[in-house]
């Protein structure tokens, strides 16, 4: 896939002015950054910008400002983050992004290899209508574009996807690995591929399973939404979290997987509590038989172990969501063994990890593994309608 896009070395950055779309979406408590991994990835195409003696120019969206400017979400609070993980000082220029004039003489100002965050571009309604005016004024501001935000690539936003048309464009470096892993774990996958899929709800991820369960050799589904399926299968789920709306959608989506020859692994046995909350009595039940009264709240070892041997015959694992409620202990038990296992398998080069989604990297970094899986995605949406198998407008306008 690399291929079909230009590479950050394709273009000539030699004293340019490179408008960088990033995503310094992260986030903030008390005017500090509480989680800078998506500024981490985004330093070496800035160090290599900058190396260039190129301007490297940080376009960005800051939360949902909803089209006005509001100094809650400006991003002048991210650029020390920037400067600490760059070793670089970085300029702030404030814009409504109605005129850049002033804009357009800070950039013109600063010197060769000099590192400017430009204000929250969702300060201007035009960037969610991606407006292409907005995205010429965006356009006047730069000699060339860089993404390297694909954690905003599902939205067709003027400086995601119309300024790529209106300037040489290529893929920053974070991009470029993202495509190509995500190339590994779905697009050309080395086969057997296992996908596990967890998470509350069945609702939020139709799309998503109907999608993998043709593209999959094993679809493990954990979490809150395994109870649907076991619902529907004709299992008491007790008092568990349980969208019994969703049977029929369920149903649909195990005969799918049957004519995929794509085998769903369910859990077998539970861990059962009667009050959702952290180190609360708890006792382990096959599926067929969960106490009424109960709640699952995490996969039981025997279901552990048969997802294990799963992955021992995988050599591809692609993973969202988890398996139960691990923000609580005990319940973290089966995500986080899952976890270990998965990069131990990788580790021993067994197995291409892929993983990805908001809660999924939490889950990760609870397990200790978040740097040992072949790549963790920082992409919430972005990463679910990748699974979903949709084009990523911000992708898109990135190719050839
Ligand atoms: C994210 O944090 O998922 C991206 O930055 C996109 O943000 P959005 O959901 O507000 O478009
Ligand atoms: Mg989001």
């Amino acid at each position: 896939m690399s291929a079909s896009f230009k590479t950050l070395d394709e273009l000539d950055l030699k004293g340019k002015r490179v408008l960088l779309r990033a995503d310094l979406n992260v986030p903030v408590a008390d005017g500090q950054v509480t989680d800078a991994t998506r500024i981490e990835r985004l330093v070496p195409t800035i160090r290599e910008i900058v190396k260039h003696d190129g301007k490297a120019i940080l376009l960005s969206h800051f939360g949902r400002p909803k089209g006005k400017v509001n100094p809650d979400f400006s991003l002048e609070q991210v650029c020390p983050a920037i400067a600490d993980l760059t070793g670089h000082p970085v300029g702030f220029v404030a814009t409504d992004w109605t005129d850049v004039s002033a804009a357009r003489a800070a950039i013109e100002q600063a010197p060769a290899g000099a590192v400017l965050v430009l204000e929250n571009t969702r300060f201007h309604p035009g960037e969610e209508a991606n407006d292409i005016e907005l995205a010429r004024r965006m356009a006047s501001l730069g000699d060339c574009y860089v993404n390297d935000a694909f954690s905003a690539a599902h939205r067709a936003h003027a400086s995601t996807e119309a300024l790529a048309h209106l300037l040489p464009a290529a893929a920053g470096l974070a991009m470029a690995a993202e495509l190509e892993a995500l190339e590994a774990g779905l697009g050309k996958p080395k086969k057997p591929v296992i996908a596990i899929v967890g998470g509350a709800k069945v609702s939020s991820k139709i799309d998503l399973l109907e999608n993998l369960v043709t593209k999959v050799d094993g679809l493990v589904i954990g979490g809150g939404m395994a109870n649907t399926f076991l619902h529907a299968q004709g299992h008491g789920v007790g008092k568990s979290l349980c969208e019994k709306d969703l049977a029929d959608t369920a149903r649909r989506i195990m005969e799918k997987a049957e004519k995929s020859s794509c085998a769903i692994i369910l859990p077998i046995d539970a861990v059962v509590a009667w009050h959702f909350k952290a180190d609360t009595p708890t006792r382990l039940y096959g599926v067929d038989a969960i106490d009424p009264e109960g709640m699952i709240l995490d996969i039981g070892p025997s279901s552990l172990e048969r997802i294990k041997a799963a992955i021992d015959d995988a050599h591809t694992v692609v993973w969202n969501g988890p398996l139960g409620a691990f923000e609580m202990t005990p319940f973290d038990a089966g995500t986080v063994a899952l976890a270990q296992y998965v990069a131990k398998r990788t580790h021993d080069g067994h197995l291409v990890s892929v993983a990805g989604g908001g809660d999924t990297v939490a889950a990760l970094a609870h397990a200790g593994v978040k740097d040992s899986f072949t790549y963790v995605s920082t992409a919430g949406g972005a990463f679910l309608e990748w699974m979903e198998g949709k084009p990523l407008p911000g992708v898109e306008a990135l190719k050839k």
